[in-house]
Formats: structure tokens, sequence, C-alpha cells
């Protein structure tokens, strides 16, 4: 029994190429806690499990997670096959996490993994994507993805709110287009924004620091 532990995290730290993460967080394979419910008739190892253990190995490198509901257009087959393939090992991410340009970078390196995992039969589970799949992935994350604004085209550049907007609103994906919403729209999007910054362990935003950024987006978000 913990030889196979041992060789499951063996093979998901050689998969993963992560052997450095686990220095960072601390020592030794008891930090690890494998959970219990993890072996299953599947497989070796099940789903459930395997997410479970790599919550608590890498927590800060996986995304945060959305609902499927939260999905943009959640019923066409690009959503759906996120759903399907990409929460098999974390948590479901948002299209919103990055640019464009950088999801066929980000994706190529999940679907070899995929490929990787799904070779090794009967030990872990995971389902790879067709090819056709894969590019309808790629296409749904580029047309639902961050629209970004490089710092030197935002308006008022000098301006406190802008430099706040700055420093704050690109810890964890790239700085967002202050036209992305209505002046209306905003104050929700930067609460949502505080609670994502809550359960990453990022810096928080004090209220005159939100009231500064939220003034500085309504100002110059979109009209309508
Ligand atoms: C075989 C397991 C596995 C599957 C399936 C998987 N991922 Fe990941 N994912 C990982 C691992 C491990 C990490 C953390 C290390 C890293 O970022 O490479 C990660 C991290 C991420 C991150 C955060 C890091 C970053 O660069 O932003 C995103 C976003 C992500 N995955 C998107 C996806 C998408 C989209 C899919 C579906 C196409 C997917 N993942 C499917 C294993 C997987
Ligand atoms: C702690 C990390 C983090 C920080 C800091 C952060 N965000 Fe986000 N942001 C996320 C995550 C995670 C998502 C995807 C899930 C979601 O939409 O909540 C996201 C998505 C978004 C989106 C796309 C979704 C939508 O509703 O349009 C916008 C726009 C956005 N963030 C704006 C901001 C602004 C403005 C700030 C600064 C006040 C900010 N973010 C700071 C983590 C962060």
């Amino acid at each position: 029994m913990k030889n196979i532990r041992l060789l499951i995290i063996a093979i998901v730290l050689i998969v993963f190429g992560i052997t450095g993460i686990v220095a960072m967080h601390g020592s030794g394979s008891s930090q690890l806690g494998m959970p219990g419910g993890m072996m299953t008739s599947g497989g070796m190892m099940g789903r459930g499990g395997m997410k479970e253990m790599m919550q608590r190995m890498m927590p800060d490198m996986l995304p945060l997670g959305i609902t499927p509901e939260d999905l943009p257009l959640p019923d066409s087959p690009g959503a759906k096959l996120l759903v399907r393939y990409c929460t098999q090992c974390h948590n479901l991410p948002s299209p919103a996490m990055h640019t464009a340009e950088q999801w066929p970078g980000v994706t190529s390196r999940m679907f070899s993994r995929m490929s990787m995992m799904s070779a090794m039969i009967g030990m872990m589970n995971v389902e790879l994507p067709s090819s056709e799949e894969q590019q309808a992935i790629v296409s749904y994350l580029k047309t639902n993805a961050m629209k970004s604004l490089s710092p030197s085209e935002l308006p008022a550049p000098g301006s406190q709110g802008a430099v706040l907007f700055k420093e704050t609103c690109s810890q964890c994906h790239p700085l967002p287009d202050p036209k992305l919403h209505t002046a209306d729209e905003w104050p929700k999007v930067v609460d949502r924004m505080q609670s994502n910054m809550r359960s990453m362990g990022k810096k928080i935003i004090t209220d005159n620091e939100k009231t500064e950024v939220v003034g500085y987006l309504t100002r110059y978000g979109r009209s309508k």
C-alpha cells in the first residue's frame, strides 16, 4: 500500500515536472497526505483523489475555478468540452484567465500532460480530447479570452487611479481593458476580484484603494 502511494507520487511528479514544488511547499511525503478515497475500481487513482492531491501539492499554480454556469455561452460545444476535459485534474479554468495570444501555449502544455497521463492506462484514467476537440477547446478559449490592454495604452496613465489599477489588476492575469465593462458593471466585477484576491492569497486592496480603482474603471469603461 505504502509503495503504491509512493509510486503514484513519483509518477505525478515526473509527469508534471514539478519536483521543485514539493521542496517549496514544505518537506517530506507526509505533507502530501494522500487522500483516503484515492483507490477506486476505475483505476488506481480516482479523479477526486488526484484533484485533491494536486490541490495540496500546488495550490498556487492551479486555476481558482469557476462553475460551468459562469462560463460564457455555457451551452456551446466549446464550453461543454472545456468542462469535460479541463476539470480532470483541477477546477474549471475561466477563459478570462489568459489572453487569446497566451491560450495556445497554456493548452498545449495541458494537452501534453493529458496525453502522458492517458498513456498510463489503468493507473490514472485521464481522457484525452481528439485533435478536433482540442481545436474546438482552443478556439472557444481564444474567443472568450481576457481582452487586455498594454499599460502604455491606458487613458490618463499618470493618474492615481491608473497607477493603482495597473499594480492591482495585473497580478493574476493580464491587465484588463477598461472597455470590457460598463460603469454599472465594474463595481461588481471588482468586488468579485477582491474575493479572488482573498482566496488566492494575494494582497487585498483597502476600501479607499478600491474606490479609486472603481472610479478609474467607471470613468473609462464602456458607455453602453
Ligand atoms: C492531466 C492533468 C491536467 C489536465 C487534464 C488539465 N490540466 Fe491544467 N494544470 C495541470 C497542472 C499540473 C497545472 C499546474 C502547473 C502548470 O501550470 O503547468 C495546471 C495549471 C493550469 C492553469 C494555471 C496555470 C496557467 O498557466 O495559467 C490553467 C489556466 C490550466 N491548467 C488550464 C487547463 C485547461 C484549459 C485544460 C483543458 C484543456 C487543463 N488545464 C487540463 C494539469 C492538468
Ligand atoms: C487574486 C488574483 C486576481 C486579481 C488580483 C485580479 N483578478 Fe481579475 N480575475 C481573476 C480570476 C481567477 C478570474 C477568472 C474568474 C472570475 O471571473 O472570477 C478573473 C477574471 C477577470 C475578468 C474577466 C471576467 C469578467 O467578469 O469580465 C476581469 C474583467 C477582471 N478579472 C478584472 C480585474 C480587475 C479590474 C482587477 C483589479 C481590481 C483584477 N481583475 C484583479 C483573478 C484576479
